[in-house]
């Protein structure tokens, strides 16, 4: 343990009370995806208030804080996001001292988002203190509308990453799944790769009782179904996981005697490895296209959201020095959901992310990421902060180690 662990392990204590505050404060005002206006203003006045420089990057939600060290050199990023989800909270007595409820009818922080911005900004408390110890800078992103893929993309084409560059980035969240006091430090994927699709069969509409007149688009649309259930099964290795579900169909005004015209399908496939997005993507294809054309049909196959796996093994050793600073790492079970952070990995800096351990049994934090009932134990909160910070200390000297 040397004197950078200690004096990040001691300021966390110091700003425990301040982290708490932040997270109660953001808990009672959840916001959807790209409307996060409240939030932003509350992250922006904390920046603020710590003499954290704030970077305009022209975000309508969303903050970017910059903190120069004393010394110069690499500059590494922090992100956190957020967004709430649109989940009615349940009520219910938590126990917990200062603990509100959210205030915003039917929006919840469902994911946890606002003890990832109660982290990030206790780590910019510490660092800011640590400005002597710091030899290049820290750039904090605080990213809104994750849960809708689409904020990463919007921070990096409006040009987060430069300005300076940021050589480096760290993310992390929360994970209900293991205990709080651990940090899931994983070598290789952690989050899964995501393939949102859309499919549009057209057929020739007519009446039901005249078959032979139609090109019967639900009947194709059937067998699109069933057959693109044996991607998985026949075209992928086994000890891969991954999953192909259609989960939204609609075709017809609801007669029962109208044969449509057209049926469309929407659904989304995950998995780890590349080789086996591609395959899904080269199978998805050809059986649409394939079946369209057996049933006299033709389609149309699009894929809104085509998102990396979130995880990586370059910054693997870094990460679980960092982690086993402040907490006991452990090498979490890998989730089938997806992060957006991918899109910051897909732009070749180096970057690693954590899960931040939550579970507390005796305080009643069980509950699923999404769940109405979902609830974070903040003693979370400084081991959040301490990953942060301690990142940015180990990502500094594994970028002039590297380049020595
Ligand atoms: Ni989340």
């Amino acid at each position: 343990m040397n004197e950078i662990d200690n004096t990040v392990i001691k300021l966390t204590e110091e700003y425990t009370s301040a982290m708490l505050k932040d997270y109660h404060s953001l808990h009672r005002i959840p916001e959807l995806s790209f409307q996060e206006y409240e939030t932003t203003e509350y992250i922006r006045k904390r920046l603020e208030e710590m003499d954290i420089q704030i970077l305009d990057y022209g975000l309508e939600t969303g903050v970017a804080g910059y903190l120069e060290g004393s010394g110069s050199g690499p500059c590494i990023g922090l992100r956190a996001d957020i967004d709430g989800l649109p989940v009615s909270e349940t009520k219910r007595e938590t126990g917990e001292e200062g603990f509100v409820l959210s205030e915003h009818p039917g929006i919840m922080h469902a994911c946890g988002h606002d003890t990832h911005m109660a982290s990030l900004l206790g780590a910019a408390r510490v660092l800011i203190r640590m400005r002597e110890q710091i030899n290049g800078s820290v750039k904090f992103l605080f990213q809104p509308a994750e849960e809708v893929s689409r904020g990463s993309t919007y921070m990096i084409d409006r040009g987060v990453l430069q300005n300076p560059k940021v050589d480096m980035l760290f993310g992390l969240h929360n994970a209900p799944s293991i205990p709080t006091g651990t940090v899931g430090v994983r070598k290789g994927p952690l989050m899964a790769a995501v393939i949102n699709f859309e499919i549009r069969i057209r057929g020739t509409g007519g009446h039901g009782a005249l078959p032979h007149t139609t090109r019967d688009p639900i009947v194709c649309a059937a067998a699109v179904i069933q057959s693109v259930q044996t991607i998985v099964s026949r075209s992928i290795d086994p000890f891969h996981p991954a999953v192909v579900s259609i989960c939204s169909i609609q075709g017809g005004q609801g007669m029962t005697n109208v044969t449509p015209d057209t049926v469309t399908m929407k659904g989304t496939a995950r998995a780890f490895h590349e080789e086996d997005m591609d395959q899904i993507r080269r199978r998805m294809d050809q059986i649409v296209t394939g079946t369209a054309e057996a049933y006299g049909c033709t389609a149309e196959l699009d894929f809104p959201l085509d998102l990396g796996a979130t995880g990586s093994e370059q910054l693997y050793d870094l990460a679980l020095d960092a982690a086993g600073a402040v907490a006991e790492p452990v090498d979490p079970p890998a989730s089938m959901a997806g992060e957006d952070f991918a899109f910051y990995q897909d732009t070749g800096i180096p970057t690693f992310f954590y899960f931040l351990g939550i579970r507390n049994e005796a305080k009643g934090c069980i509950y699923p990421l999404h769940s109405p009932r979902y609830l974070a134990d903040p003693d979370c909160l400084p081991i959040g902060a301490g990953i942060y910070a301690l990142s940015v200390f180990r990502g500094i000297d594994y970028i002039r180690s590297t380049k020595a």
